[in-house]
């Protein structure tokens, strides 16, 4: 009896324990709990037959950016409202306008999806936060250029409307994996005008509040982790297949073997051969220990033959980053979340691209960081200095297992660093394989090991 009860909960207990697990991978994030894309309509004023409204997309996530081919916007009319003009963006379909004789209409699509325009717009068809292909920075990184507008004039309803709030709002940001919530009436947005001595308000405001799931996104992995250290020669390399397998049969071009240089790369899927198979590896390598401060090599490399990432990110979870850091080559951001997670960037001009690989080298980008010791957790025992979490544009990447971290050798005097031992040691413990040179760019270190 006591056996069956106490399997009986150990059953539930699993279950319970994986449905939390689920939820944690799939659908919300703690290192952003508060991310969304929020889509807000404000109606400025009412027309003979319809509203104009202005339709602000607002990208909240803190690490995650919608990048090319940018976002769309989609909704059900729930009358038989039709878009007389637009400005900011266009409706990609005009549909079946042919009852509609005199003046003809933006759109009369049921079911419009809206994109945003290009750089290049006309003035006249420009408003605020328009016109960038519907690319939003991040949150984190741009606020700036983290939201899009455009204006919608709306019409064929009857007289005197206050509207109907459109339904079932979709977003694509590029991709699927967004859902939106039911838009909703809030209070009417309020703007201050003559210098901040008015507030003016719009007539009627509607809101829906769109969240990603890389679980709906049915996305495989895009990336992976390997890691390094000064004190143990041993690499540990991504997890094999963190982001599909090799076939077997190597005739297929699933991805290319070094040396092997595809002529055409119309393919932008195209990615080297690896055990891992990611288009991306983050490798973070301890580098240095010093009296106050450890130094880590944090390397990005891109394995796509016809692939750019622009505007890139890169988010760390490691409990060192609530000690001051410096980063070398890249902008950086500790988060503000109880988690201590440090978001990364390139810098303007020099590094914000990862660019494809080439014949001979990976694409790829760098930075050291200097780290801040907090005497009282530092150690390089037990795999502690080892990141805990990483993504690549709010994707996870695939960490090597416990079992496979480097380890201290054993019987070095720094196994067990006896606080006075670091005192002593005023010269800083440096590497004696010069680590620096396997992973400068590209990281050769690795070339033989990922023929
Ligand atoms: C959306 O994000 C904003 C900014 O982080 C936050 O204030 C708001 O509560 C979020 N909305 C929802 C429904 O989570
Ligand atoms: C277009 O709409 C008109 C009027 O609503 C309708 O008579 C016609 O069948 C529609 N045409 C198509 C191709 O759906
Ligand atoms: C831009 O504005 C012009 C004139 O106002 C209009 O004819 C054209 O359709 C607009 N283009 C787009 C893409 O909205
Ligand atoms: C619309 O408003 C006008 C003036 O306020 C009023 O005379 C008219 O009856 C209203 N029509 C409808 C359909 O409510
Ligand atoms: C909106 O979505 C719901 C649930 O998916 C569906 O039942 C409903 O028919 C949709 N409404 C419209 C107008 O498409
Ligand atoms: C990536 O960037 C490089 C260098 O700027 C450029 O030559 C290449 O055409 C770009 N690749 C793609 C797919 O846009």
């Amino acid at each position: 009896m006591d056996s069956m009860a106490s399997s009986a909960f150990r059953y539930q207990w699993t279950l319970l324990f994986l449905i939390a697990l689920s939820r944690i991978s799939d659908c919300y994030d703690p290192l952003d709990p508060n991310g969304n894309i929020t889509v807000t309509f404000d109606i400025k004023k009412y027309t003979i037959d319809g509203y104009v409204a202005r339709v602000m997309i607002q990208n909240y996530y803190q690490y995650r950016h919608v990048d090319n081919p940018g976002w769309k916007l989609g909704w059900t009319w729930e009358k038989n409202e039709v878009i007389w003009s637009m400005s900011g963006a266009f409706s990609v379909q005009q549909g079946n306008c042919s009852s509609f004789k005199f003046q003809v209409p933006h759109s009369c699509k049921k079911d419009p999806v809206i994109v945003d325009l290009m750089p290049d717009a006309q003035p006249q068809n420009r408003t605020d936060g328009c016109c960038s292909g519907g690319i939003l920075a991040a949150w984190a990184i741009n606020p700036l250029m983290s939201y899009s507008s455009f204006e919608v004039t709306v019409g064929n309803l009857e007289q005197n409307t206050t509207g109907y709030r459109p339904l079932n709002l979709t977003l694509m940001a590029p991709g699927p994996g967004y859902t939106c919530s039911q838009v909703m009436d809030i209070d009417p947005t309020v703007s201050s005008v003559i210098g901040g001595r008015r507030q003016e308000q719009v007539f009627r405001t509607w809101r829906s509040t769109c969240t990603y799931s890389s679980f709906l996104a049915k996305k495989p992995p895009v990336c992976c982790v390997s890691l390094s250290t000064f004190y143990n020669p041993t690499i540990t390399s991504c997890p094999s297949c963190s982001c599909g397998c090799r076939v077997a049969d190597e005739l297929t071009t699933s991805c290319v073997r070094q040396g092997s240089f595809p002529s055409n790369l119309l393919d932008a899927e195209l990615v080297r051969c690896t055990n891992h198979m990611c288009p991306l590896r983050v490798h973070w390598h301890i580098k240095k220990n010093y009296v106050d401060r450890w130094r880590v090599k944090l390397t990005i490399s891109n394995y796509n033959y016809g692939k750019n990432y622009s505007d890139w990110n890169v988010l760390v979870q490691h409990p060192g980053f609530s000690q001051p850091a410096t980063t070398y080559s890249f902008n950086n951001k500790v988060l503000p979340t109880s988690e201590e997670v440090a978001l990364f960037w390139g810098i303007f001009s020099y590094n914000s691209e990862l660019v494809q690989a080439g014949e001979n080298q990976l694409g790829s980008v760098s930075t050291e960081i200097l780290l801040q010791k907090d005497s009282k957790s530092f150690t390089l025992r037990n795999g502690w200095a080892l990141p805990r979490r990483i993504y690549f544009n709010g994707e996870n990447c695939q960490m090597p297992l416990p079992d496979n971290f480097p380890m201290l050798p054993n019987g070095s005097p720094m196994t067990k660093p006896s606080h006075s031992q670091f005192v002593l040691l005023t010269v800083e413990i440096t590497d004696p394989g010069d680590e620096t040179e396997a992973f400068s760019d590209p990281p050769s270190g690795f070339a033989q090991e990922f023929i």
